[in-house]
This record gives structure tokens, sequence and C-alpha cells, in this order.
């Protein structure tokens, strides 16, 4: 690993806390650097969304070539307007894109007004970025009549194209929630479509690299530029089925994990239209490695409120593996005593005293919960008996009783869980007790297929869903996201699903749809 290139997390925050003011430029950065060609090549992007401000994002590149573009700083000019030609500027500025953060740039623009669409664009020399479209969200207090999310997961780019985003342009969104695995780690895949350039990722200057692979991909630059996203991570973005500080089970073992997750962690930051807050956190840190708090909630007006959830960082290691192993297994709990132990945490103690304290004060309107993988019990049944996979919700069992009590504990208004990881479709109700199909429905459950990665195919699913009848559909073929419509009085889930992932032309289709009524818990097909 090149850990010299690691930025420790003090200096990552005072850089990052730089780079977002226009206040702060040294010398060398005020010489215009003139590139002979366009720096913007990985797009660019809008995200973190409040009801006044908004995360301008691009980074630049050695024009041409997915490639750093070395250490020197570069003072970078941006526009925020009110219309697409540039005409009514909202605000402008200069941001320092340093060589230290991968000449990522990330402008909180702020005073803007609430529940606007604005367009905005980034300068450099006489270069011009492409233009993104944005919007900030209704006052919290304010009336709001419509919200329409998507949700998507899991792009791993050896096993297709990401042609759902083309589709995902014409969906009229306000806003993407992405619930991890944007980049996976791999070098290849058995039967690729297309083989990533770099082989395993596993340091920064790798996942970078990785990054800006996918950033190059004109369907997901279309997509960033559509609206803002709101993102968090799931294992992939590390390593597969890490947990916390325990190592995940692919690829060469490195010698220190916690540096390979900073790593990590860092190129996600440089990649994303997060606020230097994700970083300010890093102070408080945890016990080693450096803290990023991905976790947030925003209220889109009166109508919902947007709870984003970290599932990865906090964990505690998987339960019951067989001797040594890494990664994760499916798992008899009747073997397995401490299955149930409370002591057990997905969220870490801190983001679940949050969470509680988020529920609390949740609001009216819906709740919606961005979080990564399939909420509800899903037994896989067994000749000697069920079995669950231990790297979801099903190995945090005690975790996921904490969270449902919260629910209750607070009466939080139509909770709506919308989570991803699977590969494939899960729809079903979020139970009191998943144990007596009988219980209290508190909520529903929307977990995403992905963008391209693969799954096993729907042999299995009738006989799942039967088994664990709190869902109500399930499918393992379809790839592509959904899309949510939130109203005063309903949400309509509808799930898009590609004819064919490996062609970059793809047609898309609605496999599903289902409707809920506010204040009833209850999935109906539309
Ligand atoms: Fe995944």
């Amino acid at each position: 690993m090149t850990h010299q290139v690691l930025v420790d997390r003090r200096r990552l925050l005072q850089l990052a806390a730089a780079s977002a003011s226009s206040l702060w430029l040294p010398r060398s950065a005020w010489s215009q650097q003139r590139f002979a060609g366009n720096p913007f090549g990985l797009g660019v992007a809008s995200g973190s969304p409040t009801h006044d401000s908004i995360v301008l994002w691009t980074r630049l590149i050695a024009p041409g070539v997915l490639q750093s573009l070395g250490k020197e700083p570069v003072t970078v000019r941006w526009e925020i307007a009110h219309d697409e030609q540039f005409a009514r500027i909202a605000q402008s500025g200069q941001a320092q894109a340093l060589g230290e953060l991968a000449h990522s740039v990330h402008v909180e623009a702020a005073g803007l007004e609430p529940d606007r669409w604005y367009f905005y664009r980034f300068m450099v020399g006489d270069a011009v970025s492409a233009i993104g479209r944005t919007r900030t969200f209704p006052a919290p207090d304010a009336p709001a009549q419509k919200l329409r999310l998507s949700y998507a997961s899991c792009q791993r780019w050896d096993h297709g194209y990401f042609s759902a985003y083309r589709h995902m342009r014409e969906e009229n969104l306000d806003a993407v929630l992405f619930l991890g695995d944007y980049i996976y780690e791999y070098p290849n895949a058995a039967k690729a479509v297309r083989v990533p350039t770099g082989g395993w990722v596993i340091t920064l200057a790798d996942y970078r690299q990785r990054y800006a692979l996918h950033r190059g991909e004109p369907e997901v630059q279309a997509m960033h530029a559509a609206c803002p996203w709101l993102v968090t991570w799931d294992d992939h973005e590390v390593q597969n089925d890490y947990a916390g500080l325990v190592a995940g089970d692919t690829g060469p073992p490195v010698a220190d994990f916690a540096s390979r997750r900073a790593a990590a962690y860092q190129a996600f930051y440089e990649h994303m239209p997060l606020r230097a807050s994700v970083l300010t956190k890093a102070l408080a840190g945890v016990s080693s490695g450096a803290e990023y708090r991905l976790y947030s909630q925003q209220r889109f007006g009166r109508l919902a409120n947007l709870v984003m959830i970290d599932d990865r960082q906090y964990r505690d290691g998987h339960v019951c593996n067989p001797d040594g192993k890494l990664g994760s297994s499916n798992i008899s709990p009747a073997a397995c005593p401490a299955w149930n132990d409370p002591a057990r945490t997905l969220l870490g103690a801190a983001q679940e005293q949050w969470l509680d304290a988020a529920f609390a004060s949740s609001g009216p309107g819906w709740t919606v919960l961005g979080q990564q993988t399939l909420f509800g019990p899903r037994a896989f049944r067994k000749e000697a008996g069920d079995v669950y996979w231990n790297d979801g919700w099903d190995g945090y069992t005690a975790a996921r009783t904490r969270l449902t009590e919260s629910l209750q504990r607070h009466k939080v208004a139509n909770p709506v869980l919308l989570g991803g990881d699977v590969h494939e479709n899960w729809v079903g109700h979020v139970k009191a007790d998943y144990s007596r199909p009988d219980s209290a429905t508190l909520g529903v459950e929307f977990c995403g297929t992905s963008i391209t990665s693969r799954s096993r195919g729907n042999q299995y699913i009738a006989a799942t869903v039967a088994n664990n009848p709190h869902f109500v559909f399930a499918d393992s073929e379809g790839k592509g996201y959904g899309v949510v419509e939130f109203t005063p009085t309903r949400l309509t889930t509808t799930l898009r699903v590609v004819d064919d992932v490996t062609s970059r032309n793809t047609k898309i289709s609605t496999l599903r749809s289902f409707v809920v009524e506010a204040g009833r818990p209850k999935i109906e097909t539309a």
C-alpha cells in the first residue's frame, strides 16, 4: 500500500474546509492554469441538499485520460444560476482543487431559495464544465405536494453497462438515494461483460482510479447532472463483507486494514457530493481509523423526512462464522448461541442513539430511511432447519429489534425503509415482531435490485417468500432501480427493470407497482 499518500485526518479536515471556502487561496493557485483539453472529464454532481444549500461537486483530471493532475492546487470558479443560459446568476465564487484531495471540488452553496431548481457549472482557465441541474428542498415547515425519489445500488462494472441511468433521467426525479456499492473492488468477473482497468482495488490510487472509471461513464455523469444525490456506502466501497475494522474476504490480504479503509473512505469523499462536515466528525474519531460521518437527515417540507444511515463503518464482526472465516456465511441460529446477543451492533451505539433521536423528532409526513440492505428476516428453508445470511440485518437481530422498538416508541409517522445490497427486489411489511405475522405492521420496506450486479435467479424466490410472509413480492432477475413518488395521502413505488444489462442501448419496463396509503401501512398492488 502507498500509505504515504494518505492524508492525516486532521489535515484532511483543514483541506476540506479550505477547499470549500473561497477565502483561502494560496498564491500558487492564483496562476490560472491552462489545459490542452477539458479537465472536467468526470462531469459534475450535486448532493446533500437542504432547503437553502447544496453541495456542488467536480474533480479535475488530466484532459483525455482518467488520470490525476499531479500535486499543484488549482483555482476553480463556479456559478449557480436560475436558468440554463446562466443569464440570472444566483451565486458565484472560487474553490480550491487540491492535489491532496485528488483535485476534487466540494462547493457548499448556501443562502439559496427553498424549493427551487438551479443550474451550475465550473470553470478553470478557458475550460467550462458540463452544466448540472439541481434543487433545494422545500423549507421544513412548508407544505409540499410531491416528492419523486429513485433508490439505486450495486453497480458492478464487469457485470454490465449503466444504461439504467439513461432511463432514470426521464423519471423526473427530485433526488436519487444511492444506497451502496457504487464501485466494486474486484479485478474481474467470470464471464465479464467488460473488464475494469487496474486489477484489485487496494490503495488510495486504486480507489481513485476505480471511481474515475465509473464517473467517466456518460450515463453516470448524466444522472449526476440531472438532480441531487444523497449517498451512503456499503461494503464494496472498501472490500466485500468487511465489518467495521474487521477486513472482508476478497483479494490479497493487507497488513493494515484500517489504513486501507481510510484510503477507501477518502476516495469516496473525493468523488461524492458530500459536505465537509462528513470529515469534521473525524476529529471525534473512533478508536482507530478516521470516522466519516455519513448519517444524516433532511426534511422535504412537511411531506417527508429523509434519513440516511451507515450500516458498515461501526458494525460488529459477523456472528458464528466457521473458525477463522472472514466475510459472511449462512447460519443456523439454533447452532449459534450469540445470534440474538443484545450487545451486538450494526449501527454502533452513537449512530443508534442519533437514529432514535431522529425518530423521536421525525415529524409529519413520511419517514424515509435510506439504508443498505434487506431489513426483514429472510429465512432460507433447508432440510435441517432455516438458515439466514449473517451479513444483513439477519445477522444483527437485536439491533433490528431496537430499531423497530424505536419506531414504535416514538410512533413514527409512515416509516418507509429503502435498501439495496441483495441485487434483488424485495417488497414487504415492517413488523413489530417478525415471528408473529399477526403482530402490528409498523411500516413498509422496498429493498431495491442492482444497477448491474448479478443475482442468482428466480428459482428460489417463491419458496423463500412463502417462508417469510412479511414479504409480499420478490424478484431476483430484473436489474434497474425503484422510483417512489410521495404525496400527502399515498406513496407509489414502481420497480423499473432493463431488458438487458449487457447492452448499452437496452429498453426499460415496469416490473411491478405498489401503493401505500398514508396512515395505513399496507402494501397494495397498483
Ligand atoms: Fe452489491
